[in-house]
């Protein structure tokens, strides 16, 4: 009797773009499989954070697949093995379950060549072979390395290498990307993923340069964010809020303040001589009753983008310092603070810096900060002299 042929296809899906529906699409016709599992990953959700949910990205794959016509070409199961068990799981226990369940069935295991050049490092990985044959998608960059001992059957296609980071970068920055499908797009749009709503509302509200600052933060702040091993939700999030009440200008702003004083350290001297200053906790305020953001620390990212405070975390610094550098920043400063940064404006210098030291270019922005206040006559906030002079302690100590 001919087995009964299945592919089992895992990842986190985080979304489903075009490279995976393209990948499947190529491996459901040379396989003509009975049946294909796609096996969506957990993913340890953040405290009190929210990202696109085990839900939400089976429906966004199911969209997507039928936006490629992959329905009608195999009997297509979205198995929660992996949410059920609500822990990382390795490839050997989905296919070792599998098997179990299929115990007859000629097993596939579907992945893309840039895994198999480490598959020898997988755990357990003689016993993923011994019960499954590897199923291969040649990628660009990422081809094939001759003499591989597990038997691999390569789809005739190359496939372009599209990563979800990438993807999500575009999503959060420009609200679009090339590689997610139509249908998929519209549904992130209606559930709230991806920070699109946030994104929607600060392009309504925002005057279009202030909107555009706020692309360039985030920018720079996910390149920071992965040079310093910070989650990129975060980063994007915190760069995208920042500012959002900075446009509502001095009167509206005195009006919340005062309504909130205590929670404002130097409410009194800030009312005084700099009310637009409140913008950062009016901005943070936003960022928790608005957009139901409950992260502590991309709270007070957004609240000490200004000032700056005594403890901050490293997200903290790059939120400080992408909205101080980011390249929309060149043209409004360019001429240099500092004769160390060489005439090429403190933005540029400052950008850097931060991706070799992120505490010496926080100290190095915020002093950049100080020379402009001193050298423009305005009123600098009393706690960024304290944070100066402690910093300044500590490395000349
Ligand atoms: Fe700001
Ligand atoms: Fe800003």
């Amino acid at each position: 009797m001919k087995k009964r042929k299945i592919i089992i296809y895992g990842g986190s899906f985080d979304p489903p773009h075009k490279g995976h529906f393209k990948l499947l699409r190529a491996a459901i016709k040379e396989i003509k499989p009975d049946k294909v599992y796609v096996v969506a990953g957990w993913r340890s959700p953040f405290k009190n954070f929210p990202f696109a949910s085990y839900r939400d990205r089976e429906k966004m794959f199911r969209m997507g697949a039928r936006e490629f016509k992959l329905r009608g070409a195999a009997r297509l199961v979205f198995h929660p093995f992996e949410y059920k068990r609500k822990k990382t799981t390795y490839t050997y226990q989905i296919i070792d379950y599998f098997s179990l369940k299929h115990p007859r069935a000629q097993l596939f295991f579907l992945m893309g060549s840039d895994c198999l050049n480490s598959f020898n490092k997988w755990k357990k990985h003689k016993l993923i072979i011994k019960k499954a044959v590897l199923l291969v998608g040649k990628r660009e960059g990422f081809l094939p390395e001759i003499g591989l001992s597990p038997p691999v059957v390569f789809l005739k296609d190359v496939f372009p290498k599209i990563s979800s980071t990438e993807i999500k970068r575009d999503l959060f920055i420009e609200g679009f990307s090339k590689n997610v499908s139509a249908s998929v797009l519209r549904h992130m749009e209606q559930k709230k993923l991806y920070l699109s709503h946030m994104r929607k509302w600060l392009k309504l509200n925002l005057n279009p340069e202030r909107f555009k600052h706020c692309k360039e933060t985030m920018r720079l702040a996910l390149d920071l964010a992965a040079k310093h091993g910070i989650d990129a939700e975060k980063a994007a999030t915190a760069a995208l809020l920042h500012d959002a009440a900075r446009d509502f200008g001095e009167k509206k702003l005195k009006v919340w303040a005062s309504k909130n004083k205590e929670k404002i350290p130097f409410f009194q001297s800030i009312m005084k001589n700099e009310p637009l200053l409140f913008h950062s906790h009016m901005s943070a305020d936003m960022a928790r009753n608005k957009f139901f953001v409950k992260d502590k620390d991309i709270l007070s990212a957004i609240r000490y983008h200004t000032v700056g405070a005594a403890q901050m975390s490293v997200l903290g610094k790059i939120i400080y310092i992408s909205d101080m550098a980011g390249k929309d920043r060149d043209a409004i400063f360019p001429s240099a603070v500092s004769k160390k940064s060489n005439a090429r404006g403190y933005a540029a210098a400052i950008r850097k810096k931060a991706f070799l030291n992120i505490d010496k270019a926080f100290f190095f922005a915020l002093k950049c900060k100080m020379e402009y206040m001193i050298k423009e006559k305005k009123w600098m906030h009393p706690r960024s002299y304290i944070i100066y002079q402690t910093l300044f302690k500590k490395t000349h100590e």
